[in-house]
C-alpha cells in the first residue's frame, strides 16, 4: 500500500479505464471526462490516498480532497483481475484511507458517497470506524417515458407569478440561498454539509455548473422559476449531460412555502422537453431512500430504482 503521490497520471490510467468501463455499463455513464480532471490532480500530486500494488502492477486506488474542516473520500476502486478480490484490496486501501482523513489535523468531518459500490458493500468498515449510513437510491427512466408522463409536448401553464428561464451564469447566489431554504432539517444536508451555508451551496452549484466532474451541465434542459414581484427563486431543476445518450438531474430543489403546488412536475416537463430535443435516451438521478417525498415525486415521474448505494458521514 503505497502513498498515491508517488505515482504520475500515466500509471494509474489503465486502471481508471476499467473504471470507466464500469462506470458505463453500470450507470450509463460517459467516466472519461471525470477520469481525465482527477489524472490532472494526480499529476500536480496533491491528492491524499494510497494505491495497492500486488507484485509491482496497480490493483487498486483511493483518494480523498480536503475542503476547509472536512475531508471527502472521493472513491476506491480494485480492479477485477487478480487474487485478492477486489473487495479485499478496496477493504484494505480503506483501512488505510480512513484512519488518515480522521487523524488529519483539523479535519472534523468526513464524506463519502461510493456511488459504483452496492449498498452494504464496505458499510461494515465504515460503521467500526464511526460513520452513520444513509442508502440512497440511484434511479432512472428513459426520456421518452418522461416526455409521455409530464406531458412534456404541452407543458403545465406556468402560473403568471412566476418566471420560466433557463439557468444564468449570474444566479449562484439565488441558487445558493435556495438550497439553503430547501434543505433546512433534511437528511442531505446530514450527508452534504455544503447544503448548510449559501457559500457550501454556491461550491456545491458551482462545481457543478463550471466541472466536469458531474457530467456536462446543460443550461438549454436546465431551469429556474423566479417570483416576478420579489426576484426570489421558487424552484430549480438542473441538468448535465454523463454520456451521448445520457443526461443527470443534479438538483431539484422547490421553496418549502410552495411545495405540493405540481412546480416540480413543472420543472421536470420542460427539462424532459429540452432532453427529448436533445435526443437523448436516458435520465437518471440519486435521492436520499429516506427522502419520501421526493422519491414518492420520481415514482410517479416513471422513475425506477436501478441501483442502490451509501452515503457515509463521519463527525468528530
Ligand atoms: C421533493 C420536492 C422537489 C417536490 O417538489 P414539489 O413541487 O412539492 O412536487 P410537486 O408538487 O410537483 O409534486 C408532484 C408529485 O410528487 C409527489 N410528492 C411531492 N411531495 C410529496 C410529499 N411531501 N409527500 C408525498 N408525495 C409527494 C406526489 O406524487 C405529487 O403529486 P400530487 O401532489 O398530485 O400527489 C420538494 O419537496 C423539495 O424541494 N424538497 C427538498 C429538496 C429535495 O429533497 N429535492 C430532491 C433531492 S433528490
Amino acid at each position: 500500500m503505497l502513498d498515491l503521490r508517488h505515482f504520475s497520471a500515466r500509471q494509474l490510467q489503465p486502471l481508471l479505464q476499467e473504471e470507466s468501463r464500469r462506470w458505463r455499463q453500470h450507470l450509463l455513464w460517459d467516466y472519461t471526462q471525470s477520469s481525465r480532471l482527477l489524472l490532472e490532480y494526480m499529476d500536480s500530486r496533491i491528492l491524499p490516498g494510497y494505491v495497492a500494488l500486488d507484485h509491482g502492477q496497480i490493483r487498486g486506488y483511493c483518494f480523498a480532497v480536503y475542503e476547509a474542516n472536512k475531508a471527502i473520500l472521493g472513491d476506491v476502486f480494485a480492479s477485477e483481475t487478480g487474487e485478492p478480490s477486489a473487495f479485499d484490496v478496496e477493504e484494505q486501501m480503506l483501512s488505510h484511507i480512513i484512519p488518515l482523513l480522521q487523524e488529519t489535523p483539523g479535519i472534523d468531518r468526513v464524506e463519502s458517497q461510493l456511488l459504483l459500490h452496492p449498498s452494504g458493500d464496505h458499510t461494515a468498515t465504515f460503521e467500526r470506524a464511526g460513520f452513520q449510513i444513509y442508502p440512497r437510491l440511484f434511479m432512472l427512466c428513459d426520456v421518452d417515458s418522461l416526455y409521455a408522463c409530464t406531458s412534456a409536448e404541452n407543458p403545465p401553464p406556468t402560473p403568471a407569478k412566476f418566471e420560466l428561464r433557463h439557468w444564468q451564469s449570474t444566479d449562484l447566489a439565488l441558487a445558493g440561498e435556495l438550497i439553503v431554504r430547501g434543505y433546512h432539517d433534511h437528511t442531505d444536508s446530514l450527508i452534504n454539509s455544503q447544503y448548510l451555508s449559501v457559500h457550501g451551496a454556491m461550491r456545491f452549484l458551482h462545481n457543478i455548473v463550471q466541472f466536469p466532474g458531474c457530467g456536462v451541465f446543460d443550461p438549454t434542459a436546465s431551469w429556474m422559476l423566479v417570483d416576478r414581484a420579489s426576484g426570489q427563486l421558487a424552484g430549480l431543476a438542473l441538468c448535465s449531460i454523463v454520456s451521448p445518450e445520457s443526461a443527470h438531474i443534479t438538483q431539484l430543489c422547490i421553496a418549502p412555502e410552495l411545495r405540493r403546488m405540481g412546480l416540480s412536475r413543472l420543472l421536470m416537463s420542460h427539462c424532459a422537453a429540452a432532453l427529448h430535443r436533445r435526443g437523448l435516451r436516458s435520465v437518471t438521478l440519486t435521492v436520499t431512500e429516506s427522502n419520501h417525498s421526493a422519491v414518492e415525486l420520481y415514482q410517479q415521474l416513471g422513475f425506477s430504482t436501478h441501483h442502490r448505494f451509501d452515503a457515509m458521514v463521519w463527525l468528530r
